[in-house]
């Protein structure tokens, strides 16, 4: 779909993610339900699939097995070379924190943790050293246009803030692949075009693989591709030319962060919250006064 040239963007085309037939089935007592039925996609570095359906059609569903949050009932997906469906548990929680990234429709940030800290987490969690964490938490934030709300907590934050504190948390262990379920689903939606605009422009810019989920016709303006998920069925669209021109769109610079509304977000916590810091280390946090 993306028809103009990219500054910088490295050479695309090797595939990091690819998922073969994955079919979900949930059973529950009123019997079964197929979330998900034989999706197939390929990513390649550089590209941003947007992945549309209205709700209920089954992209939480596909989102959580391409970041190995959940197992498929049939089915495979490839992360680089390795086999996120054959690993054991802890080694797909490690290519859950090395290889790939997932941003969350409600942020998921951390309450009692500042901008930089949730930011941080990631970093704890693979023991970077601190010199090195601060470097990057920095340059991480900045890439968001948050290098003036290091020290706020999310709730005095705006939701278009959030989101870029999630954004940003994602992006500073420097993955090759970006998962985002609905990442713009709590937000209005001039903040949310502008959140897709810098999302957009950060995949392409570090050459990132990245699938974004959406029920939102206007998010797809930023997309290389999009797909469509109706009751489970993964598939191009069957028509052309109801998308945004991706010209103008492409065209559209990325807002200046000084513009973002600064209505804190009421935005509730439901999502899954990344992994937390030890138990010990949100008790110190929550004494600090
Ligand atoms: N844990 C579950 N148990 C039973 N059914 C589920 C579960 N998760 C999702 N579903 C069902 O799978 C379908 C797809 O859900 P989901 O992937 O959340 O859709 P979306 O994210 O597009 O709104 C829905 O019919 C939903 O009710
Ligand atoms: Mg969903």
């Amino acid at each position: 779909m993306r028809t103009t040239p990219r500054d910088a963007a490295p050479a695309t085309g090797h595939p990091v993610l690819r998922a073969a037939g994955l079919s979900r089935v949930f059973t529950g007592r009123a019997g079964e339900v197929t979330a998900l039925s034989e999706a197939s996609l390929t990513v390649a570095a550089g590209e941003l699939v947007v992945v549309r359906g209205p709700s209920g059609a089954g992209k939480t569903t596909l989102l959580n097995l391409l970041g190995g949050l959940d197992r498929p009932t049939a089915g495979t997906v490839h992360v680089g070379e390795r086999e996120l469906t054959a690993l054991r548990e802890d080694k797909v929680l490690e290519l859950r924190r090395t290889e790939l990234s997932y941003i969350f429709q409600s942020f998921g940030l951390v309450p009692v943790l500042s901008a930089a800290e949730n930011v941080e987490v990631p970093l704890r969690l693979l023991r970077t050293d601190p010199a090195e964490r601060e470097r990057r938490v920095a340059h991480a934030l900045g890439l968001v246009g948050l290098e003036g709300h290091a020290r706020q907590r999310p709730y005095e934050l705006s939701g278009g803030q959030q989101q870029r504190v999630g954004i940003a948390r994602a992006l500073v262990t420097e993955p090759s692949l970006l998962l985002a379920d609905e990442p713009t689903g709590q937000l209005d939606s001039a903040t949310a075009a502008r959140i897709m605009d810098l999302l957009g422009e950060l995949i392409h810019q570090r050459g990132l693989a990245a699938v974004v989920s959406t029920h939102d016709p206007l998010m797809v303006a930023r997309a290389d591709r999009v797909l469509e998920i109706h009751d489970g069925h993964l598939s191009e669209p069957a028509a052309r030319g109801h998308a945004p021109d991706p010209l103008q769109a492409a065209a559209r610079p990325v807002a200046p962060v000084t513009t973002e509304d600064t209505a804190p977000a009421s935005a509730p916590a439901e999502e899954p919250q990344p992994e937390p810091l030890t138990r010990a280390e949100l008790r110190r946090r929550r004494q600090r006064p």
